[in-house]
């Protein structure tokens, strides 16, 4: 039997093509959990694996694809039908991914549908969302409340970002999000932003080790310079979290913030999150955190759209969260 994916392959050394093609279910990896995947949707991680970067996906080809929704065709322990999410751990990366209509992953990696969710909602979210999801938590863990002051969310027309903006709002928090492109500022508005800020202002260092006290917490994106400058201009037992690279994977800082303004940097991992806590927020985020803005967050697209897509994904030119539908 044949179904259709996204396949980028390695014509040449460091050469990379792609198509929309069929493939034998044969070539699925061997994994008991096979699933009709229904919808997919963007992650940066799959702008990269489909650019080619060794550093996410070793072997082309190889089909990207974090995320996907669908229904179970064979499993060891749920019965066929049932609505699934696969979200994380190595979907996508070396396990050929959800940019397709068949997934064949280990049983530990799924997920029933959120009980709040459709399959769309879910994927409107998928890692960037849940990421998101994941930083609110910590940060309200770390004792992050509304009346502390401003929260500032970097890279926010992004994925990450702007569920962080729409899921902070929701909790009343006053959000200011910080971009490059300030022709989103009316739809950042809309999905809650307190202001705008250009991400210019949150590179701006005066060399000092410590700068004015601005924010009461950060969702921080985009890391290099903009993480160094956020961790100098917390306010006292201010808390960010840090889950993106995109400007660098240094971290140029040094210690008075954290021994003169007790500041807590949480690191934020999503792919390898252990399965029961991932269940948990996933049932919170369809829940008590269900947003009101899924359909304000993102675009849909189809399959045969992807490549562009991600193209102008890892070209940093993208809006929000875009879902793919992969049952036609
Ligand atoms: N640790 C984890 O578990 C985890 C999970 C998911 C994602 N991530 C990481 O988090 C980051 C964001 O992911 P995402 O899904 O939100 O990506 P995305 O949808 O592509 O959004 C990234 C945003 O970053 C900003 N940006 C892009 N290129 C930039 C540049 N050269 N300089 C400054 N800002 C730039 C843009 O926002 P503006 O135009 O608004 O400035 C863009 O919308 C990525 O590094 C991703 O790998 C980590």
């Amino acid at each position: 039997m044949t179904y259709k994916a996204l396949l980028v392959t390695e014509s040449a050394p460091k050469v990379f093509d792609h198509a929309i093609v069929q493939r034998e279910l044969s070539e699925l990896p061997e994994n008991d959990t096979l699933i009709k995947v229904q919808w997919s949707s963007l992650n940066y991680k799959d702008a990269l694996s489909f650019s080619g970067n060794k550093g996410i996906t070793r072997k082309y080809p190889h089909t990207p694809g974090v995320d996907a929704a669908g229904i179970i065709e064979e499993s060891p322990t749920l019965a066929k039908g049932t609505e699934v999410i696969v979200v994380g751990f190595d979907l996508g990366m070396n396990t050929s991914g959800g940019l397709a209509e068949y997934i064949r992953v280990p049983s530990e990696w799924v997920i029933e549908k959120p009980v709040g969710y459709s399959l769309r909602e879910a994927m409107i979210l998928g890692t960037a969302g849940f990421t998101a999801g994941q930083c609110v938590e910590r940060l309200l863990q770390n004792g992050l409340t509304p009346d502390k002051g401003e929260v500032v969310v970097t890279g926010a027309t992004g994925g990450v970002g702007s569920v962080a903006v729409a899921l902070l709002a929701a909790a009343g928090f006053e959000v200011v999000a910080a971009s490059r492109n300030p022709e989103t500022a009316a739809w950042l508005m809309d999905l809650g932003a307190k202001r705008i800020i250009s991400a210019d202002e949150l590179t701006e260092d005066s060399g000092k080790p410590m700068l004015k006290g601005l924010w009461a917490g950060a969702v921080e994106t985009v890391g290099g310079k903009t993480l160094e400058v956020l961790t100098k201009s917390m306010q006292h037992r201010g808390v960010i979290t840090c889950c993106g690279m995109i400007t660098g994977m240094e971290l140029n800082t040094n210690v008075f913030p954290f021994i003169l303004r007790g500041l807590s940097l949480i690191g934020i991992d999503s792919a390898e999150c252990p399965l029961d806590q991932k269940k948990a927020l996933w049932h919170k985020l369809s829940t008590e955190w269900k947003s009101n803005q899924l359909d304000a967050l993102c675009r849909e697209i189809s399959l045969e759209e992807t490549p562009e897509a991600l193209k102008n994904m890892a070209n940093g030119k993208t809006r929000g969260r875009t879902v793919v539908k992969i049952d036609a």
